[in-house]
């Protein structure tokens, strides 16, 4: 499905059919990833403001399964993984919410829709403006509290008001920042970084370094 027309009803609809997924704290957290897709979306991606809206709706639908659960839908949906990936086990809910969709969904399994979801816990090289939207606004959206998000929700907003003429630059480096954060909490942790955040991360500042070099020279 490809021209999917999503309204205000289906919005509400779907709001409804996601609850069962999760509980109270994840509902608030998905309502917030919402609005906070919508407001980017206003900025970055005004015609597709409703679909990122949809995807915020589903990104979480998986995050409350446990491993196990996790690991099930993995062989029921065919997904690979590999034998490294259980010490990182938040990962496998992208890879399982973007082939529910397909089922539990099927009339929301959009491309652009499933692949934001796939992608919004890693990032990746490459990452289209519309997944880009769904990842940061699941990282800024305004009922996290943690120092990092509230500091980078500031940090995009502020600056967007300061100077609204160099959005593209804002975006970048916000990205950037996220994916600083990430490896540096998993670094601390001692954790593993997947190698689709480090990727994720160069190609958000060569972005960067590119835009850069392009305005010096014009
Ligand atoms: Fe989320």
């Amino acid at each position: 499905m490809s021209n999917i027309i999503i309204d205000e009803a289906s919005l509400d609809s779907l709001r409804e059919r996601v609850k069962p997924y999760m509980n109270e704290k994840r509902y608030l957290h998905t309502l917030g990833v919402e609005r906070e897709c919508e407001a980017l979306g206003k900025l970055l991606l005004p015609e597709k403001v409703n679909k990122l809206r949809a995807a915020a709706l589903l990104h979480d639908i998986t995050k409350m399964l446990s491993l196990e659960k996790q690991l099930k839908l993995c062989a029921l949906f065919g997904i690979i993984y590999r034998k490294g990936d259980i010490m990182s086990p938040k990962l496998f809910h992208a890879k399982t919410a973007s082939e529910l969709i397909k089922r539990d969904f099927p009339e929301y399994a959009d491309e652009e829709i499933v692949s934001a979801v796939r992608w919004h816990t890693t990032g990746r090289r490459g990452m289209t403006a519309f997944e880009s939207i769904v990842y940061l606004a699941d990282y800024i959206e305004d009922t996290r509290t943690f120092p990092e998000c509230v500091e980078l929700r500031s940090f995009f907003w502020d600056s967007y008001e300061k100077d609204k003429s160099d959005l593209d630059a804002i975006f970048l480096k916000t990205m950037i920042r996220s994916f600083d954060c990430t490896i540096n909490g998993l670094v601390s942790e001692s954790a593993p970084i997947d190698n689709d955040t480090v990727d994720a991360r160069n190609y958000f500042l060569e972005s960067f370094w590119e835009n850069s070099n392009e305005v010096h020279q014009s």
